[in-house]
């Protein structure tokens, strides 16, 4: 069996291939032989995932003749720390890997970010390669070379910018998932299309509940169709001075909630990501810049599959201006000015820092009102 799709992260001398389809974890080896430089992997992961993929991929690595060391995690948002890139690296200089030895991130967004990190500062830097296994890591957290770990300051405030080798997208790997898990990372497949593709948004409007109920044609195409976008707009801006910032439509408002609540697993990142599209949404249409049209619709379809239009309960506790202190450390923040992320409708996603405090608290007191 080969993989249904292989597309390309163009970028030079460091481009690398995306592999999609079923049974890849099985195919590891073969398909990750002409990617490394010697046959000798180290293999991070958590509990969760450990269970049910670490054994078949360390059995086809093994009979392609790699040597595979392991280490297993905690699951959940708070892995992403300090304290588990110190143990990361020093797993790994334990298990006496050499520059040449490669890093495999076996997980979601979580493993991916911290795995790829810490590649990125072991022996000053050793290759990896992505094996996503949650819907959100396979169609935005394992393409692109985004790593990172949160801080008390807030979320991926520490990191680099890394690309991996190549990236195995298993669509089996996703019969396992939790469907919470599968709804949030659907959150960030729906981003694609409110960001510059209306087409795509009208095929997840029609699509969407197949996607989430797992039938497979339609989650590999709503894949497909993410990662092309995603490794487009890699390619163009891989260091994000451009058009790779769209890709946090809805992230300011969706990491100021997650530092306030997330490291819990109380809200987990798609989700934040949900009510905070449809905020960004909420201060386009605050703006006069998008129809209130295009705005229902986004809530109309996120309602129709149960993602979240408005911050859960615990929310309705955090001031304001608690919540626009954390959009100020955000990344996008120059001068003092957060950078936001607009639209002018569906699939009009723009940049602009002419948005005032009042404005933005006015959105969050609508949503945390109603
Ligand atoms: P996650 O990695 O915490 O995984 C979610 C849960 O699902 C965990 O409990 C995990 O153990 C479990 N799990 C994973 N795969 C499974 C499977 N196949 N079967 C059963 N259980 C499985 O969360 P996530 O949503 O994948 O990633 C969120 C993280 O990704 C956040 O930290 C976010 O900041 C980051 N992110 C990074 C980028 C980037 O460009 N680097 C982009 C988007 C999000
Ligand atoms: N997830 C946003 C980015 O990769 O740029």
């Amino acid at each position: 069996m080969t993989p249904s799709k292989t597309l390309t992260v163009a970028l030079n001398d460091r481009s690398y291939p995306i592999h999609i389809g079923p049974g890849l974890v099985e195919q590891a080896g073969a398909l990750l032989l002409p990617v490394i430089q010697k046959p000798r992997v180290f293999i991070i992961t958590d509990e969760n995932v450990a269970q049910h993929y670490l054994a078949p991929l360390q059995s086809s690595l093994e009979a392609s003749g790699i040597k595979c060391g392991h280490l297993i995690l905690p699951a959940g948002e708070s892995t992403k720390s300090f304290a588990n890139l110190q143990l990361v690296v020093e797993a790994m200089l334990a298990a006496k890997i050499e520059r040449s030895t490669t890093a495999i991130a076996l997980g979601g967004g979580v493993i991916g970010d911290l795995t790829g990190f810490a590649a990125s500062i072991a022996l000053r830097g050793i290759d990896f390669v992505q094996i996503p296994t949650t819907l959100l890591a396979q169609v935005d957290s394992s393409v692109g070379g985004k790593t990172g770990i949160n801080t008390a300051q807030g979320k991926n405030l520490a990191g680099s910018f890394y690309q991996p080798k190549a990236v195995l997208v298993d669509i089996d790997t996703l019969n396992t998932l939790p469907d919470r898990e599968r709804l949030a990372g659907y959150a960030e497949v729906c981003k694609y299309g409110l960001l510059g593709d209306a087409n795509f948004w009208d095929w997840l409007e029609q699509n969407g509940a197949q996607v989430l109920s797992g039938d497979s044609d339609a989650t590999t195409e709503a894949i497909e169709v993410s990662c092309e976008a995603k490794a487009r707009v890699v390619a163009e801006d891989e260091r994000e001075n451009g058009v790779r910032a769209l890709l946090n439509l809805g992230h300011t408002f969706a990491h100021a909630f997650e530092a306030e609540l997330s490291y819990s697993g109380a809200l987990l990142h798609g989700e934040a990501v949900a009510f905070g599209t449809v905020l960004a949404f909420d201060l386009s249409v605050r703006l006069g810049l998008c129809p209130e049209k295009d705005a229902d619709r986004v809530r109309a379809h996120f309602n129709s599959v149960g993602l979240m239009t408005k911050p859960p309960g615990q929310a309705q506790r955090i001031a304001t201006d608690v919540l626009l202190g954390h959009m100020m450390q955000d990344k996008k923040v120059t001068d003092g000015t957060i950078t936001f992320v607009l639209v002018r409708g569906i699939g009009q996603a723009f940049l602009t820092q002419d948005v005032t405090h009042s404005d933005v608290t006015a959105t969050l007191e609508a949503a945390l009102t109603v």
